[in-house]
């Protein structure tokens, strides 16, 4: 029994069963025992690698678009650079690098980072030479032109949980039964936000939804149509969510989220329409996978460059990095961007329109 069961059992008791993003959200931002607040990123090994600290290729090709998308809208200056939940800071790190050479960019660029872990951001200001303003919030960052990256944040915010009974849901929650923390259905309620999934459920469906990534959507959606810009969303997901996709991992395996409070990293898949939906004004580019993204922006001709002069395991795992990044059995496929832009702009490169 970790730290985390004994206080949400506790908080169980006194209050009743926790809806799942209340459970995800303690689990992962607990201030004491949450997954992010208590990891020390370079002294324990993390439960998962994210496509930056796979090879710096990713960055790079994720700067260079951001950069291409900035000049096409006529390079505004100053501007908001945001990253949203940057990990250990690699991701801004290698933008900021390959971007040295575009004119006026670094110059115009405010970075301004949204993390809530204390840890994280210690770790990010080590990891990024460059003065940035930290955030717990993005709409703390001011408005202005707003160019903006979030690999893998979306993943980690907290979903509620439906089960389709008729015209009505029954929401998924955590509670206690024989002493034991289960999961349990509520009462069929209706649910407005959920109305236009009667078209494609069946009874005994499960759907999810995630408030909180679609406010912060429809805020950056709001600032690109306002002051221009544009987003990249990188994530694990598709088009439209159906069936629990909550997902448990502790030391590189699939865990029970139910035994492995605090010591585990919770995701779900990202529900891409969802958060296309919230983007208006701005426009919303289709859903590119990732490999494809990567292939078009040219991490083939990269790669290659990257590996002259290297040999032995250095190539190797080179080779295997771009096999990671790109394969569709690999991150290629899963992994999906989801560009949003100004309606009289073109997308970023690399997406589909
Ligand atoms: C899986 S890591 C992704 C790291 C990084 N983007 C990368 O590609 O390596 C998730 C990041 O989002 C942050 N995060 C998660 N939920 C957050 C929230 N609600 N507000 C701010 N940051 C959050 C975590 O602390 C962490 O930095």
């Amino acid at each position: 029994m970790t730290p985390l069961t004994i206080w949400i059992e506790k908080r169980i008791r006194a209050d009743g069963p926790m809806t799942v993003a209340e459970f995800m959200t303690t689990c992962l931002s607990h201030p004491d025992h949450g997954y992010y607040t208590t990891r020390a990123p370079h002294g324990q090994a993390w439960d998962f690698i994210t496509a930056p600290e796979i090879s710096q290729m990713f960055g790079e090709l994720v700067g260079l678009s951001i950069a291409q998308a900035w000049m096409d809208q006529g390079s505004p200056s100053p501007f908001n650079l945001v990253e949203l939940g940057p990990g250990r800071g690699t991701l801004m790190a290698d933008i900021l690098r390959a971007t040295k050479s575009v004119p006026g960019f670094q110059d115009g660029a405010k970075v301004h980072l949204v993390e809530h872990s204390t840890v994280l951001r210690r770790v990010q200001k080590e990891t990024i030479q460059a003065p940035i303003a930290h955030h717990d919030l993005f709409e703390e960052v001011p408005d202005g032109p707003t160019f903006l990256i979030a690999n893998e944040f979306f993943d980690a915010l907290p979903v509620r949980q439906f089960v389709r009974d008729g015209a009505f849901w029954r929401e998924r929650v955590v509670g206690l039964e024989n002493d034991a923390l289960a999961f349990g259905l509520t009462d069929p309620t209706p649910m407005q936000a959920l109305d236009h999934r009667l078209q494609d459920t069946k009874d005994g469906d499960l759907v999810e939804h995630c408030a909180s990534a679609q406010a912060i959507v429809a805020d950056i959606g709001r600032r690109i149509a306002s002051f221009g810009g544009a987003a990249l969303i990188i994530d694990y997901g598709d088009w439209r969510s159906l069936g629990d996709t909550l997902q448990c991992v502790k030391d590189h395996r699939t865990a029970d989220p139910l035994l492995t409070l605090g010591e585990a990293d919770l995701t779900t898949h990202v529900d891409f329409e969802a958060l296309a939906r919230e983007a208006a004004p701005a426009s919303f580019s289709r859903l590119t996978p990732q490999g494809i993204f990567l292939e078009r922006l040219g991490i083939t001709d990269r790669a290659n460059s990257l590996a002259h002069g290297m040999s032995g395991t250095a190539l190797e795992t080179h080779v295997a990095a771009h096999r990671r990044l790109t394969h569709p059995n690999e991150m290629g496929t899963l992994f999906k961007v989801l560009a949003l832009y100004p309606s009289d702009s073109i997308p970023p490169p690399g997406v589909g329109v």
